[in-house]
């Protein structure tokens, strides 16, 4: 079964093909992105209108590198993927329209794909892929979440952010630095220059006793810094960005390692662009090496948002019998969607 996969949520428009044969985990045939990043920054974030009109410049011509790359045709697919939450309405829209607009013409079934999902799933797409049950860390820039994962559709959220998100943090610290937009891989790169001990700042929740997370005052405190610091803050931006780093990476370890204590489970996968963080990825490294559990990443490329990872769950959810491809085209698109609510669907 051939899955053509459309991700239009936010700030990047995204095509995959992904193929399933039997039980086997489905394959990655090709994908191209068109990233945002540079017609965004001017405004210091994403501006949704402008958003929209790229997606829709983008698509089809993203889809025809897809096809020509892989060497197939439009015609056998099987089933047209996309992404129907959460992001952002009118850049959904596009993705959704022209998913039902492509399955009409052709005459074959779609299905709107959980965003979250997509993340949750994307290292199957690694040549080294995940066994089920898993605890998965979800970090993304709208998102932060410790779940329980039995299988293709079987999520229990354990905790999750009671304010911001993980990469909301990073983005919002640096941007109190002056970093361009978005934060995170700035401040990252940044923060290999600094010493992480330099500023102590808040671990909010860290020692909560539960699974959530609260990022909020930890940005306040950086503000705070930043401001105690004033002229002397460009000589400290290393240090401020590699304490801030600390703090984050520190209260995404430690909540990761009390929910596989939680659980019991020795399987740990990481997900969402913040996953993309090398020195999170080093540090959960190095403390589930000790207690004997497997981290999962995506691929580097994959960590933030693509339409393989969403082709991808669709041909999961498909093959586990989750769900059926439709061949009504009348499409909706939920700009809010939380991921239990799709569990228990
Ligand atoms: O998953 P994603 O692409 O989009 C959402 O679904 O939100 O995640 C984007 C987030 C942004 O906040 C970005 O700053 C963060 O991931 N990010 C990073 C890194 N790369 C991306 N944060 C920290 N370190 C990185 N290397
Ligand atoms: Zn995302």
């Amino acid at each position: 079964m051939l899955v053509l996969g459309i991700e239009s949520s936010c700030d990047e428009t995204g095509v995959a093909l992904v193929e399933s044969q039997g039980g086997a985990t489905p394959l990655l045939r090709a994908h191209a992105l068109h990233s945002q990043i540079a017609m965004h920054q001017a405004y210091g974030g994403v501006v949704p209108e402008l958003a929209s009109r790229d997606h829709i410049r983008r698509v089809l011509p993203l889809a025809q590198t897809v096809f020509d790359e892989a060497g197939r045709h439009l015609a056998e697919v099987d089933v047209v993927a996309y992404t129907r939450g959460p992001g952002l309405a009118g850049a959904l829209l596009v993705g959704a329209g022209v998913a039902c607009a492509l399955g009409a013409a052709l005459g074959k079934p779609v299905l709107g794909v959980h965003h979250l999902e997509g993340h949750l799933l994307s290292p199957f797409l690694s040549a080294d892929p995940p066994e089920f049950p898993f605890v998965a860390l979800l970090v993304s820039g709208g998102h932060t979440q410790l779940m329980r994962v039995d299988g293709v559709g079987r999520y229990e959220i354990l905790g999750e952010t009671i304010d911001d998100a993980a990469g909301e943090a990073f983005d919002k610290s640096a941007k109190l630095m002056g970093l361009p937009y978005p934060g995170g891989p700035w401040l990252a790169k940044l923060a290999e220059q600094g010493d992480p001990a330099a500023f102590r700042l808040p671990r909010p929740l860290l020692h909560s006793g539960d699974l959530d997370f609260s990022f909020a005052g930890l940005k306040t405190a950086v503000m705070t810094q930043a401001k105690k610091l004033g002229e002397e803050l460009e000589a400290r931006k290393a240090d401020l960005a590699a304490s801030t780093q600390a703090a984050i990476v520190e209260v995404l370890l430690k909540k990761s390692l009390a929910a596989l204590d939680a659980t019991g489970m020795s399987r740990l996968v990481v997900a969402g662009g913040v996953g993309a963080n090398r020195d999170l990825r080093r540090q959960l490294d190095a403390a589930c090496a000790k207690r004997g559990v497997r981290v999962h990443y995506p691929e580097l490329h994959l960590c933030t948002d693509n339409g393989a990872m969403i082709a991808m769950a669709a041909a999961m959810r498909l093959q586990a019998g989750m769900e059926k491809a439709s061949a009504r085209y009348a499409f909706d698109v939920k700009p809010r969607w939380p991921l239990d609510a799709l569990a228990a669907a």
